[in-house]
């Protein structure tokens, strides 16, 4: 029987692609106001604002290719039974070849009608428009969670969660609930590693331990020794 890689990765995981992240120095919520672009309110208030921030994010994307933190990560499916649960909307995991990928907060490449969001589309380019309606005539929304709404793929996340031999956690300052969370998911005899440059507060886990580094440096040499050894451990 495999052992199970649940992966919980935040902006982190992309700063080596050269997405900004949104609370390290230069990050997204220092260039903006998050009350401006990433809330209900703020879509009721200026759409065509909300639409510009994700439309700079989605062109941004296409000009981003995974980095050898998301190629790492997609290895390990060879032996590993390996789930991502990200709260990225990037489309990184999937291009480096992950096959499970859950996104807690919504998806870059795909919008929704502003009035049906059962109504989804995939959205090839970098820009959607004032004049882009979905079928029924109403704008389209970026289909991402914005602060203060639900976040539908919690429970399925938190099945994952407690299939995991070991919980990996890479590139999340561990800020936003209820995606951070679901650390308290993890099962208690489940090791938590952390991958990350800066400081976390993982003191509430007995289990967890955090490597100090970018995830592109400290992942590959990580998971070719899981692979090598055919074992999920602390390395
Ligand atoms: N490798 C690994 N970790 C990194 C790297 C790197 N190269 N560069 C930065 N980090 C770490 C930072 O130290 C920080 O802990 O990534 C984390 C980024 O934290 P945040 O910017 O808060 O991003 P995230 O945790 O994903 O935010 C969660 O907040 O704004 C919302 O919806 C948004 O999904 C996002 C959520």
């Amino acid at each position: 029987m495999r052992q199970t890689l649940v992966v919980f990765s935040g902006a982190g995981m992309s700063a080596d692609s050269g997405l900004k992240t949104f609370r390290d120095h230069g990050g997204l919520w220092e260039e903006y106001n998050v009350y401006d672009v990433a809330t209900p309110e703020a879509w009721d208030r200026n759409p065509d604002m909300v639409t510009r921030f994700y439309n700079m994010r989605r062109k941004q994307l296409l000009e981003a290719e995974p980095n050898a933190a998301h190629k790492a990560i997609s290895q390990l499916e060879k032996k590993f039974d390996v789930r991502v649960i990200t709260q990225n909307i990037d489309d990184l995991h999937e291009r480096a070849g992950s096959s499970k990928v859950l996104h807690l907060h919504g998806e870059l490449r795909k919008v929704r009608s502003s009035i049906r969001p059962d109504l989804v589309y995939e959205w090839d380019g970098w820009e959607v428009r004032p004049e882009d309606v979905c079928e029924l005539g109403s704008r389209l929304r970026p289909h991402v969670v914005w602060f203060g709404e639900e976040v539908p793929m919690m429970l399925p996340a938190m099945d994952w969660v407690r299939k995991a031999d070991l919980f990996l956690v890479i590139g999340s300052s561990l800020n936003v609930y209820p995606a951070a969370g679901l650390l308290y998911d993890v099962p208690p005899g489940t090791p938590i590693l952390a991958i990350d440059p800066g400081d976390l507060d993982l003191s509430s886990f007995p289990n967890a331990h955090q490597i100090r580094g970018r995830a592109a440096e400290m992942l590959p040499a990580i998971t070719r020794k899981w692979l090598e050894n055919e074992i999920l451990a602390h390395p």
